[in-house]
């Protein structure tokens, strides 16, 4: 995602859109753009990198213009480079635009705008929104803007100004936030309130399919052709809080992300009416599935867990032997690569140098590298040959979390992909994982939903000083990913165990101290993992049962019951994680942690 500001009123422009961007630089921060009307002549300036990048370029400026936009970018089409930083423009340089979203069909429009003679300076997706409105630009821009939404598909928060009609700012948004913050002979608009909340208080959240019109003295919104009364709300946050948009944490504020991070790394790649899944990425190099015999995946932590469960969703749907490394033992370990092979990496910063190392191994064996990542432009990114990009938006919270969920998307659009490419998938299957698939979005809001339920559950075992967490099948790597989260942001001692090894040992640990997370999902291992539940009651233990087949037994036999709603057993993971990621987080903030650094660790371990 990315971070959009623009004002119009009676103060010089730049220096409050430059405020906007450092306080929304949290949303995306590979580089930077400002556009400001002077004189009635646009002026741009951008820059790769952080804010201050754009700061040094723009301070020798003497800027008094009072309309700007700006924009802070986390890439999702096209590398970080000052190329393809906003704010785009079209031939006549007369226009900007902004953008913050993923246009899915800009490809053919691109090709088709190319064909018309229209000359393209990046590699974005955005910069077709600008010669789009070009070519429609003699019916005014409001009207040239409505054209153009009507011929663009995906997801959109944008914000237009031009030499042609230099007192307005024209905004639109559909499924990407946009905001309009109301002031005495100004107005704003930002991605997120903290872009202008130190000028105001009062907001309109604009609704997905309206456009709005910014004057000095005026803002309306249009729902179509249609003029939409609205009410503001009062921003009561303090601006500590602005940047988290009113969570105490970036880790809460990241959980509860992930429907629309889901939404967004989905978006493009699955065709619901056939089923059919889109890796434009592997276009150049389709023959890497044609020929893949054999996976490996490699990673560290939390996208270890994905790998994990990345094995059981491409052997059971592509029907493709998988192993999955510890990046820091496969780098060592001589691997065998032979010609099937193909590496696949993920990682969420892109930048762990484990990883990276296990993919320089590879290379020695000339093996074709696959990776999974988050951040366009990214070290693995770019020794990769293929890069599936998770679109879920920068991740601050040390504790992985919507990077794990949109790698499990991910590596679930990838084993389709296979399964198609190699004539596996009848039409009737792959149109009901595809429908899985996007109902998955509406199911995890629900889960976001469960919060309070979660946090009383937290409220009872918070002072607990070891936890198991216990899974079979792909519920095993969330157990793993479960207690992972619970050690790194509580400082609890917390293990994740296949369910089936607790008669092999573990089973004497537990007592009444000693809580245990057991993840029962429908399946095969279902009445199995009930089998475990009785095991550890009848020895005194205490079970928190997280289900998505509640039945009046389960609910007997748990001394704690979280229900997820049903989904695909192929998908259930996705969900799982999502109640364990909240359970670590609300029994950190009991325990007064430091949620967002805890201590002893970093963002991206670039060291081995
Ligand atoms: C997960 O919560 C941790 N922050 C950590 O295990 C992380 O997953 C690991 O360091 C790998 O990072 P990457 O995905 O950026 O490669």
């Amino acid at each position: 995602m990315c971070g959009i500001i623009g004002y119009i009123g009676h103060r010089k422009a730049v220096p409050i859109v430059l405020e906007g961007l450092k306080k929304l630089e949290y949303r995306g921060y590979d580089s930077s753009g400002i556009a400001v009307l002077e004189d009635g002549a646009l002026k741009r300036f951008r820059a790769e990198g952080k804010i201050r990048k754009l700061e040094e370029k723009i301070h020798k400026e003497n800027l008094s213009g009072n309309i700007a936009l700006g924009h802070t970018r986390w890439a999702t089409h096209g590398r970080p480079s000052e190329e393809n930083a906003h704010p785009h423009t079209d031939c006549s340089k007369r226009l900007v635009v902004v953008h913050n979203g993923i246009i899915e069909n800009y490809l053919a429009l691109k090709t088709q705008l190319i064909s018309e003679g229209h000359r393209f300076e990046s590699e974005t997706d955005t910069e077709v929104i600008a010669h789009l409105i070009e070519d429609n630009v003699s019916k005014g821009l409001l009207e040239a803007l409505r054209t153009v939404l009507g011929e663009i598909n995906g997801s959109y928060a944008l914000a237009v100004i031009s030499e042609d009609e230099p007192d307005k700012i024209i905004v639109a948004r559909s499924k990407s936030p946009l905001i309009i913050g109301l002031g005495k002979d100004e107005n704003f608009v930002g991605s997120d309130v903290p872009a202008f909340l130190n000028y105001s208080r009062q907001v309109v959240y604009l609704e997905d399919g309206e456009v709005g019109v910014l004057t000095k003295n005026e803002v309306k919104v249009y729902k179509g052709e249609v003029e939409r009364k609205f009410r503001s709300v009062s921003i009561k946050w303090d601006s500590a809080m602005s940047e988290k948009t009113g969570f105490d944490h970036f880790m809460l504020k990241e959980i509860c992300e992930q429907p629309r991070a889901i939404e967004e790394t989905i978006r493009g790649r699955a065709e619901i009416d056939t089923g059919r899944i889109y890796l434009e990425e592997f276009k150049q190099k389709h023959v890497l599935i044609e020929k893949l015999e054999r996976l490996v995946i490699t990673a560290c932590g939390t996208s270890w867990h994905a790998g994990l469960v990345g094995k059981y969703l491409i052997e059971d749907i592509a029907r493709i032997p998988v192993e999955v490394d510890y990046a820091a033992e496969f780098r060592y370990r001589n691997p065998i690569i032979d010609p099937g092979t193909v590496l696949l990496a993920i990682s969420q910063s892109g930048e762990t140098a484990d990883t990276l190392a296990a993919i320089e191994e590879a290379r020695k064996s000339r093996c074709p590298v696959v990776s999974i990542c988050n951040v366009v432009g990214s070290s693995i990114s770019r020794e990769s040959d293929v890069v599936l990009y998770t679109h879920a938006g920068p991740e601050i919270g040390v504790a992985s979390t919507k990077a794990f969920t949109t790698q499990l998307v991910m590596l679930y659009l990838l084993a389709i992909n296979i399964a198609q490419t190699k004539g596996f998938l009848k039409q009737a299957e792959s149109i009901e994982l595809v429908q899985n698939l996007r109902l998955l979005v509406k199911k995890a809001d629900e889960l976001i939903d469960k919060k309070e339920e979660i946090q009383r559950i937290a409220r009872k075992y918070y002072q607990n000083r070891n936890f198991l967490y216990l899974g079979r099948g792909k519920g095993f790597p969330v157990a793993l990913e479960g207690a992972l989260k619970l050690k790194e942001v509580s400082y609890i001692h917390a293990e994740g165990y296949p369910a089936a090894e607790m008669k092999h040992g573990p089973i004497a640990l537990i007592d009444k101290n000693m809580p245990v997370v057991v993840l029962a999902l429908k399946g095969r291992r279902y009445e199995k993992m009930l089998g475990n539940i009785e095991e550890i009651k009848s020895r005194g233990g205490r079970v928190i049962v997280l289900t998505d087949e509640e039945s009046p037994e389960i609910r007997k036999m748990a001394d704690d019951l979280i229900v997820i709603p049903h989904t695909s057993i192929p998908l259930s993971p996705i969900l799982a994680v999502i109640p364990l990621q909240l359970l670590a987080y609300y029994i950190a903030v009991l325990k007064g942690c430091d949620v967002d650094q805890p201590r002893n660790l970093a963002k991206s371990v670039t060291v081995e």
